[in-house]
């Protein structure tokens, strides 16, 4: 029998939208739609019904029905996280050293350490331990709130070690756990025994990886990191021109470190989403605003390399919609807690909790086009939510920055 569950005298049921919106832009980031004193009913995994206790229907089937009491507790629809590495070998914790010592995340780079040195983990690491590794930070995010998740190769920058990670990706999104989208990033750097050979390691990612991983459908998408050093605007559309041959969208890291043309880059190839944009200018904004790709943050990334601020306040403001993520990863950001990126969002980048909670669930849903499954309380949508502890609103979540408000996370209508 299909598992229904009630959850009752909800302080407010955050998120909720009677019809599915694909995104929220510009001032209707400042909107979001609630219910106070509310119930909230879960059949078979998916959002059933929902609605004020004051008119709870009489008519209820009790039958197997689990019921929890939400009182003083706010229940709002998971996070969406849609920019992460979490497959990755080891740490680079000698390098967050090297980096309070004085140097920049260019010359940690430039010394061999950065990508190359998690490609060279991983190079090392059996495809097995790396699933374990893996497991352990999927696990953890989904505890923190995180109830649909994109991961990207990148890591490998051999055909063997990129294979190696999509198919632990595979095996992670095959746990139907939470929804998982793939993105391939073979361009994520340039990997040692090409460093004098750029154009013969574009020719690997285009005529060896792209086929090997188009023939398995090991990805979704296909991303870039378009920055000085890295790859240019050309050799980025390029990559991603080969990649949607193969049916891969693109995605793009753009303008994190440098104004590189990666927004522009991305819009004209029809990325689904652009990335980073600390750099992001006025023309980028215009190029934003006559396209579908989603503009995505990534507050973590910004406050562990003490970059400058992105200029979110600036692009809600021009109508932009803006997508929060963690870009979980061993270099830049090495947490999946999209809590305390809300609170970034909050403190820095002067947006209000409306905002950051749009740009955290509908809008990051949207850049992974699962808004139609997640990032709203809607009927049908997937039943993944989170249960806080006992707190005055949600604007305490990003408030309250770094503690856990969260009680339990429910996964398909079930604790997690
Ligand atoms: O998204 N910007 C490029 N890639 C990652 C960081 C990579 C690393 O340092 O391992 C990012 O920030
Ligand atoms: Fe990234």
């Amino acid at each position: 029998m299909a598992k229904k569950l009630l959850i009752k005298n909800i302080k407010t049921l955050v998120q909720v939208r009677e019809e599915s919106v694909e995104k929220v832009c510009g001032k209707d980031m400042a909107i979001l739609p609630c219910i106070n004193n509310a119930w909230l009913a879960i059949d078979d995994g998916l959002i059933a019904d929902y609605g004020s206790m004051e008119d709870f229907p009489g008519i209820i089937d009790w039958k197997g029905l689990e019921v929890i009491d939400a009182t003083d507790r706010i229940v709002l629809p998971c996070y969406a996280d849609s920019h992460t590495h979490i497959v990755y070998a080891g740490n680079r914790e000698g390098e967050f050293v090297d980096r309070i010592n004085g140097l920049s995340y260019e010359e940690v780079a430039n010394r061999g350490g950065g990508i190359n040195n998690s490609a060279n983990l991983l190079r090392n690491t059996s495809e097995e331990d790396l699933f374990q590794q893996s497991m352990i930070r999927f696990n953890e995010i989904i505890k923190l709130g995180t109830g649909a998740v994109e991961i990207k190769s990148g890591y490998g920058l051999s055909l063997e070690s990129e294979l190696k990670i999509l198919r632990v990706i595979k095996r992670i999104k095959d746990l139907n756990i939470i929804p998982v989208k793939a993105t391939f990033l073979g361009a994520h750097a340039i990997p040692p025994e090409y460093k004098d050979n750029k154009e013969g390691y574009i020719n690997l990612i285009i005529n060896e990886m792209l086929p090997a991983i188009a023939k398995d459908n090991l990805a979704d998408y296909i991303d870039v990191f378009c920055e000085k050093g890295y790859f240019t605007a050309e050799e980025t559309e390029r990559i991603l021109l080969a990649g949607k041959k193969h049916g891969l969208i693109p995605k793009v890291h753009a303008e994190q470190l440098s104004h590189s043309n990666g927004i522009l880059t991305g819009v004209k190839c029809g990325a689904i989403s652009v990335d980073h944009l600390e750099y992001c200018d006025d023309n980028d904004i215009a190029a934003l605003l006559n396209s579908k790709t989603m503009p995505t943050i990534l507050p973590g990334a910004v406050f562990f390399l003490s970059l400058p601020f992105p200029p979110v306040r600036k692009m809600i403001d021009a109508g932009l919609p803006v997508a929060f993520a963690s870009d979980f990863n061993p270099g830049s950001s090495p947490s999946g807690n999209m809590s305390f990126m809300m609170s970034i969002g909050c403190i820095q980048y002067k947006l209000t909790p409306e905002e950051v909670i749009n740009a955290s669930t509908i809008n990051s849903a949207y850049a992974m086009e699962m808004s139609a499954k997640v990032g709203s309380i809607t009927r049908g949508k997937l039943a993944n939510l989170i249960l806080t502890k006992k707190i005055n609103s949600y604007g305490f979540i990003p408030y309250s920055f770094s503690n856990n408000h969260i009680e339990s996370v429910f996964i398909n209508g079930e604790v997690f």
